[in-house]
């Protein structure tokens, strides 16, 4: 460790976030107050005592900005204004106002990669000439081939098909190309351009000034391009947030092709995350940077949290991890360490708007690419109640780990993912750009339910809802879950409460071997932590129980169960 990373981590050791749970609202999704069937800034903050009841510390709200919502918000056309959609500033204001009455801090999601085609940043780049400063913004360039009819290179768009799109002259005749890691509505900023560094300053200061805790910053590792834009071509294909395989191209132009995508982690992101760093630094309180990098291995994404730039990054390795004693030992070991390098915390994460949620993607039987989603004729449908009982169990594993864990709206409910959405219901620009190949990321974004009984189980009281809810969740709402023993909310609730009493988001992990190669457990902060994913019971040391995902047998831990003891 060099020195400055011991001094930091020394001086700034007890910041909230360092063991924070952070609770991930999707503003469409939680509760809607307007009856228009998308959930809304009023709708959250008439819902937010139910957050506090859980006992998260944060909330992390996806974007509310306006936008044309070609990508569900984050695609922005105004960094600094609410969707009419989700209501106005006034409306966030209040919001701000009761989360910090409540004791829970507000992270908003900060989306500088790319903006919305929409946005006036954009539009004034498309009228202005090719060479123009307007244009600077972003990254246009001519097309190759004779008539510059094929693409400046030949990258894919995350979300399929081409990454690039031509723009199209005053004159009517075809024009530059620009560059869209994700929708063709969804143009890259050119982060070399100061003007750019100068824009984004700005939209901090704006939210800063008014009072956020912090940003979760999308795609903080997509932000930055080589030099050149060469080619590449990554193995997964489209769809892949990160990886660094690639196949090998033609002859010709393997020479000049890197060994990793010239789009993902170059070392420029770094120098933006610094002068992020300073400017949050003005401010009083601890603000927190958040990065989603989807960056493997976990030693390079500790670059992303280190003293002078981002705090934390969401730990993408271990929600990938498979369901397996073994591979979730090395992850949180070798996250723990990553991290600990640097002298940042762990985070732990499960789901989230962009996955299959846990309560499913734990019981595939088939494996799922990240982005492909799960629909009715996917290969490897879950076993349902598998798959509840193995996401109880990881989420006690993952609640009981020191550091900061990130929830998402709806998993304390135990939902599982809503597979058989009609493709007509469908939104995400995946499965539009696949062709419907990959369903996208519909499924777990469907309104959470609150009240079995009410329209939309609460979610409004008209019964709208931009997609359908499952006929099949009066289950898993809220009003039927809260106050009845043993069910997932109630599970949640204990668990965060214990959590929060015994510190063991500031704690540190102990391993302990003696229950066998099946089984995760550990001590933390005075709790022995013990998960079976093996198929036969397991002996407990103790009996002094403080909570069990699973009805226990005696002193005996059922498979696919994880309990919290007290240590002896
Ligand atoms: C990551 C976000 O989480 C995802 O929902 C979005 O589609 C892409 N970034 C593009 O902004």
């Amino acid at each position: 460790m060099d020195t400055d990373v011991a001094l930091s981590s020394t001086g700034l050791a007890d910041e909230w976030w360092r063991s924070a749970v952070i609770y991930q609202i999707y503003p469409r999704s939680f509760a809607d107050s307007d009856g228009d069937g998308v959930g809304d800034l009023p709708g959250i903050t008439a819902r937010l005592d139910s957050l506090a009841d859980l006992g998260i510390d944060a909330i992390w709200l996806s974007p509310f900005y306006r936008s044309p919502q070609n990508d569900a918000g984050y695609d922005v056309a105004d960094y600094c204004d609410i969707d009419p959609l989700f209501g106005t500033l006034d409306d966030f204001d209040a919001l701000l106002h009761k989360a910090h009455e409540l004791e829970l801090k507000v992270i908003v999601d900060l989306v500088p990669n790319h903006s919305s085609d929409q946005h006036v940043w954009f539009q004034e780049a498309l009228a202005a000439p090719e060479g123009s400063p307007e244009r600077a913004r972003y990254i246009f360039r001519d097309g190759r081939g004779p008539d510059g009819d094929l693409p400046p290179n030949n990258w894919e768009s995350v979300f399929g098909g081409d990454a690039w799109t031509r723009t199209t002259r005053t004159d009517g005749t075809p024009g530059q190309w620009y560059l869209h890691l994700f929708d063709k509505s969804q143009p890259d900023f050119d982060w070399n351009n100061p003007w750019v560094h100068e824009r984004f300053i700005d939209v901090l200061r704006f939210w800063l000034d008014r009072g956020v805790d912090g940003f979760r910053v999308d795609v903080a590792h997509g932000m930055v391009k080589a030099d050149g834009l060469p080619d590449w071509r990554a193995e997964e294909g489209a769809g892949s947030m990160g990886g660094a395989g690639g196949v090998a191209l033609s002859p010709e132009i393997e020479d000049s092709t890197p060994s990793s995508p010239p789009y993902w982690a170059q070392e420029g992101v770094h120098q933006i995350f610094r002068d992020w760093r300073r400017v949050l630094d003005e401010y009083e309180g601890d603000r927190v940077l958040c990065a989603e990098a989807w960056v493997d291995p976990l030693s390079k994404l500790a670059l992303w949290v280190r003293p002078d730039e981002m705090d934390q990054a969401f730990n993408f390795t271990y929600l990938e991890t498979e369901w397996s004693a073994p591979a979730l030992r090395k992850v949180i070991t070798d996250s723990i360490d990553a991290f600990a390098s640097v002298g940042a915390p762990s985070t732990w994460v499960l789901s989230n708007h962009d996955v299959v949620r846990h309560a499913t993607r734990l019981a595939l039987t088939a494996p799922n690419p990240q982005g492909a989603g799960v629909g009715p004729n996917s290969a490897g449908q879950p076993i349902v109640e598998l798959g509840l009982r193995r996401a109880r169990a990881a989420t006690m594993l993952m609640l009981g780990l020191p550091g900061s864990a990130y929830l998402y709206q709806g998993e304390e409910l135990g939902l599982p993912e809503a597979v058989n959405l009609p493709d007509e219901a469908r939104q995400d620009p995946t499965f539009f750009r696949t062709n419907g190949e990959k369903y996208g990321r519909d499924g777990c974004r469907v309104p959470i339910p609150w009240e079995a009984s009410a329209p939309a189980y609460g979610f409004n009281t008209t019964g709208a809802s931009w997609l359908p809810q499952p006929a099949e969740w009066a289950d898993f709402a809220r009003d039927r879950q809260r106050g009845r023993a043993g069910s997932t909310l109630e599970l949640y609730r204990t668990a965060l409460t214990e959590r929060d009493a015994a510190a063991l988001g500031t704690g540190h992990l102990t391993w302990r071997h003696e229950f066998g190669p099946d089984v995760v457990a550990y001590d933390n902060a005075g709790v022995t932590v013990v998960a079976n994913l093996g198929t036969v019971p397991v002996e407990l040391p103790v009996e002094d129980v403080i909570l069990a995902s699973e009805p226990l047998d005696g002193a005996t831990l059922p498979p696919e169960t994880t309990v919290w003891l007290r240590a002896s």
